[in-house]
C-alpha cells in the first residue's frame, strides 16, 4: 500500500459514537477539519455524529465549529470552509445499548449510496467508554447495518481491555464480529510526525543498521513525562493508573519502533509482525524481581508555574487513600541477538517538572582515547536523542574539537530540528491516523496480538503493585522529577534520566 499518495476517491461515511463528546470536538472533528482544508477528504464524505442528546444539526455543527476554534492547529474555523464543510456534518440521536436505534444510520447509509451511485467506505467510530465498544459491535451486528469485510471500518480508542484477559475478551467479541483488517486499535503516538520519522531514520539511513545493536549501544531511554496532573479525569485514572494509562500502549510501542528488526517491506503486517517480535522477546520480569527493576509514584500537592496545585489524592473524582501510581519507571531487557544485555529504561509520570516525551539512545565509550586526559580530554559518549514533542528533533551528540590552538574536545550538536528546517505545518497524529483509515492502511494501528503481547510484558508489575501497597504515597511534589526510588533504579547501573535542557521548558 502506497501511504497517502493521492486524495481517496472512494467516497466515506463516517459514523462517530460518543458524537457529542469532548474526543469529536478536540480531535476528530479538528482532524477531519484539517484534512478537509488540505483537499485529503473524499469529494463525497459524510459525518455522522450520535450521542444521546437530542440537538439540530445545526446545533451539533455550531458545537463542532467551537472545537475548532479552540483546538485546531490551524487556528479558527474559516468561515466558508467552515461552511463548505459542515455542509457534510449531520446529527443523529441514538442509545447505543439499543439495537433498533442502530437501523436508522442504515437507513441514512443507504440513501448516501443511492445519491452517491457509489459504495463508500462505512467508518464506525467507538469514541466511547470502552465499556461501550462490545455493545456497539454486537449492536452493529444485530441490526444488520452495513459491515462490508471489504469496505467497513471500526475504529477502538484505548484504553483496550483493563489487563490481559480483558483485552483478549474484547479482541475475541470484535473478532466474532469483524475481520482483524477491518479492526483499527488507535494508539495515537504512533501518528506522530517524529515517531513515524524514526522508521525513516531507521531505515532509509544506510548509516544507521551498523551501528542500532548491542555493540554500539549502552544503554537506551524512553520517557514521556507530563506537566499536568489528572485533570478532570480522576475517575478512570484512579482505576487505571499510569502503567495501563501510558506504558502498556504508547511506551511499548515506541519500545517496539526503536528495536524492531527491519522489515522487509512497508507492509502493515510486515511491521506489526516486527513489533511483536520486540513484544515476545522482552525478557519477562519475575515477581521476585520487581523492586529492583521498578520504581512507582504518586504526586503531592506543590506549585505549579506560580500556581498552586492539589495533590493526586484530593484531586476530583479520586479516592483519599488512592494506591494509584501517578509515575512509573521501569528496566527491561530484550532477549535477542540484536539487544542482548542492553538496558531499556522507561520513565513516564504526571505533574512533573516539565512536559517532554524523547528517546535517547545512549551508545559506548571510544575504544582507546588516543587525547590528552590530563587536559580533560575524554571523549564523552554519543548520544542520539530523540524528542517527539514539544520540540521536534532528532539530534546528534558528537565530539569535536573546540577550535583555538588546543586540542579540546567539546560535545556538539547535529540537529535534525523541524522548526527549521521543513516549513509545512506537521499534522496532528489524529490526521494521519484518519487519513490512514480512509485508505484503509492499518500499519499505524496495533493489532490483536501486539495488544496482548504488551498486556503480557506489564502483567508481572501490575498485579504486583496492586497486591502490595506503597505506604509512602504520595512520594513526590508537584513540578519535580518524581520519586527519588526511580533516581536510584538508573543510578545503581551508573546513568542518570536525561532531560532537554532548560531552555526547552514548556509551559
Ligand atoms: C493519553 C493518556 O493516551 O495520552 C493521557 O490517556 C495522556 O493520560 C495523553 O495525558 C498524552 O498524550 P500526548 O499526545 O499529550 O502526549
Amino acid at each position: 500500500m502506497t501511504k497517502k499518495s493521492n486524495k481517496e476517491t472512494t467516497p466515506a461515511i463516517f459514523i462517530i459514537f460518543g458524537g457529542t463528546g469532548d474526543l469529536a470536538k478536540r480531535k476528530i472533528i479538528p482532524a477531519l477539519y484539517n484534512l478537509f482544508l488540505d483537499n485529503r477528504l473524499p469529494e463525497k464524505c459524510a459525518i455522522i455524529g450520535t450521542g444521546r442528546s437530542k440537538l439540530t444539526d445545526g446545533k451539533y455543527r455550531t458545537g463542532l465549529m467551537e472545537g475548532i476554534n479552540e483546538f485546531s492547529r490551524t487556528g479558527k474555523a474559516d468561515k466558508d470552509e467552515w461552511a463548505r464543510f459542515s455542509g457534510n456534518i449531520t446529527y443523529q440521536i441514538a442509545n447505543v445499548n439499543d439495537a433498533e436505534e442502530f437501523k436508522e444510520f442504515g437507513v441514512k447509509i443507504e440513501t448516501l449510496k443511492d445519491e452517491w451511485k457509489k459504495n463508500p467506505s462505512v467508518t464506525y467510530y467507538c469514541a466511547v467508554s470502552p465499556d461501550l465498544f462490545c455493545t456497539i459491535a454486537e449492536n452493529i451486528n444485530k441490526s444488520k447495518i452495513e459491515n462490508d469485510p471489504e469496505t467497513t471500518r471500526i475504529i477502538i480508542e484505548k484504553p483496550f481491555g483493563h489487563d490481559l484477559q480483558s483485552a483478549k475478551d474484547l479482541n475475541k467479541r470484535l473478532l466474532t464480529i469483524f475481520n482483524e483488517n477491518q479492526i483499527y486499535r488507535i494508539d495515537h503516538y504512533l501518528g506522530k510526525e517524529v515517531v513515524q520519522n524514526v522508521m525513516a531514520f531507521r531505515f532509509a539511513n544506510a548509516i544507521m543498521e551498523p551501528l542500532w545493536n548491542r555493540k554500539f549501544i549502552e544503554h537506551v531511554q524512553i520517557s514521556v513525562t507530563e506537566q499536568i496532573g489528572v485533570e478532570s479525569r480522576g475517575n478512570y485514572f484512579d482505576k487505571s493508573g499510569i502503567l495501563r494509562d501510558m506504558v502498556q500502549n504508547h511506551l511499548m510501542q515506541l519500545l517496539c519502533i526503536i528495536a524492531m528488526e527491519p522489515p522487509i517491506n512497508f507492509e502493515a503486517d510486515e511491521v506489526r509482525d516486527r513489533k511483536v517480535d520486540v513484544l515476545k522477546a522482552v525478557k519477562r520480569i519475575l515477581p521476585g524481581t520487581i523492586e529492583s527493576v521498578s520504581a512507582r509514584g504518586q504526586y503531592g500537592p506543590g506549585w505549579v508555574q506560580g500556581k498552586e496545585v492539589l495533590g493526586y489524592r484530593d484531586e476530583l473524582d479520586v479516592d483519599p487513600n488512592s494506591n494509584t501510581e501517578t509515575y512509573a519507571a521501569l528496566k527491561f531487557h530484550i532477549d535477542n541477538w540484536r539487544w542482548q544485555g542492553v538496558p531499556f529504561y522507561f520513565r513516564t509520570g504526571k505533574r512533573l517538572y516539565k512536559s517532554a516525551s524523547l528517546i535517547t539512545i545512549q551508545f559506548k565509550d571510544v575504544p582507546h582515547n588516543i587525547f590528552n586526559k590530563s587536559e580533560g580530554n575524554i571523549p564523552k559518549q554519543n548520544r542520539l536523542v530523540i524528542s517527539i514533542q514539544p520540540d521536534m528533533a532528532i539530534s546528534f551528540q558528537l565530539q569535536s574539537k573546540t577550535p583555538g590552538l588546543e586540542m579540546t574536545l567539546n560535545t556538539v550538536d547535529m540537529v535534525f530540528d523541524y522548526s527549521g528546517k521543513t516549513k509545512v505545518d506537521s499534522p496532528e497524529a489524529y490526521e494521519t491516523l484518519l487519513l490512514d483509515i480512509i485508505s484503509g492502511d492499518q500499519t499505524l494501528f496495533m493489532r490483536a496480538d501486539q495488544v496482548e503481547a504488551a498486556w503480557e510484558v506489564i502483567t508481572p508489575v501490575l498485579e504486583y503493585w496492586e497486591n502490595n501497597r506503597m505506604s509512602n504515597f504520595p512520594n513526590y511534589p508537584a513540578d519535580s522529577w518524581g520519586p527519588e526510588n526511580a533516581e536510584a533504579l538508573i543510578a545503581k547501573d551508573g546513568y542518570h534520566w536525561f532531560n532537554l535542557p532548560e531552555k526547552n521548558k514548556n509551559s
